[in-house]
């Protein structure tokens, strides 16, 4: 199983400012790319065509988009569905991520359709979990990753491609704090995952990646990858250089 090295670009960079970077990541990284590595990069939608290209012709790098909607096409004003990140390019799509979960007002039930819908039209999908810091302290961290993704899953076929469909482990508390989770909680959550995954999905969880993501900086991210059932990483700040993100892509 390829681990999964994942920028999340958020909303940062123009067209030639993403295409830059995506063309300076190739550069740093390409010919020393290892042959258990992927790299994937979810940019903004404008930036997605340039990035997938600058991107397309190197074995082992793809992009994503970071959101959809849940049809192919239709009325639905500032919605982008799969089928046009396909077009741009996109070979995955993003879901549950703690901005949309938490800013933007998304809850599980549309989490949940979304990553049946993304995966059922084609995209590969990262679907994100996480606790915030208020669950943590009340010991509900198991809880809320159970619910989490039972319900982002829920409609997701048991059958899927195991290398179709990751989840990102993304501690609320961790994201853009610098405040990384520590290596007993991490193991213990991916642990956790990948029981809830084989209950789920039986064998076929054991090849579903699960990356870690929340303040990935490249001092840290060789012993974050070290650890059991981390399949890669999910990085947002780190990710918006192309010489930091090379180097957490090579770790
Ligand atoms: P961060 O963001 O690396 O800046 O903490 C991670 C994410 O939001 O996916």
């Amino acid at each position: 199983m390829k681990k999964l090295m994942a920028a999340n670009w958020k909303m940062y960079k123009t067209w030639d400012e993403a295409k830059s970077t995506a063309e300076e990541l190739v550069k740093l990284t390409a010919a020393k790319l290892p042959d258990d590595r992927e790299v994937l990069v979810f940019p903004s939608f404008t930036a997605l065509r340039g990035v997938a290209q600058a991107l397309a012709w190197q074995a082992g790098f793809s992009a994503g988009g970071q959101d959809y909607y849940i049809e192919e096409e239709g009325a639905f004003t500032g919605e982008i569905s799969p089928k046009m990140l396909k077009d741009a390019g996109a070979a995955y799509g993003l879901t549950g991520h703690s901005e949309r979960r938490h800013i933007l007002g998304e809850d599980d039930e549309y989490i949940g359709q979304k990553t049946a819908y993304g995966l059922a039209s084609g995209l590969k999908v990262v679907l994100c979990v996480g606790e915030k810091i208020e669950d943590r302290k009340n010991d509900m961290v198991e809880d809320v990753l159970e619910r989490q993704i039972r319900m982002g899953l829920k409609n997701v076929p048991t059958d899927i491609a195991p290398d179709r469909l990751s989840i990102a482990y993304e501690p609320v508390w961790a994201i853009g704090t610098g405040e990384v989770a520590g290596p007993e909680e991490i193991s213990a959550a991916h642990g956790f995952v990948r029981k809830i995954l084989f209950s789920i999905f039986g064998d076929n969880a054991n090849e579903m990646r699960i990356l870690y993501g929340g303040s990935v900086k490249p001092d840290n991210c060789a012993e974050i990858i070290a650890l059991d059932n981390v399949d890669g990483v999910l990085v947002g700040g780190a990710s918006l250089e192309g010489e930091s993100f090379s180097k957490i892509v090579l770790a």
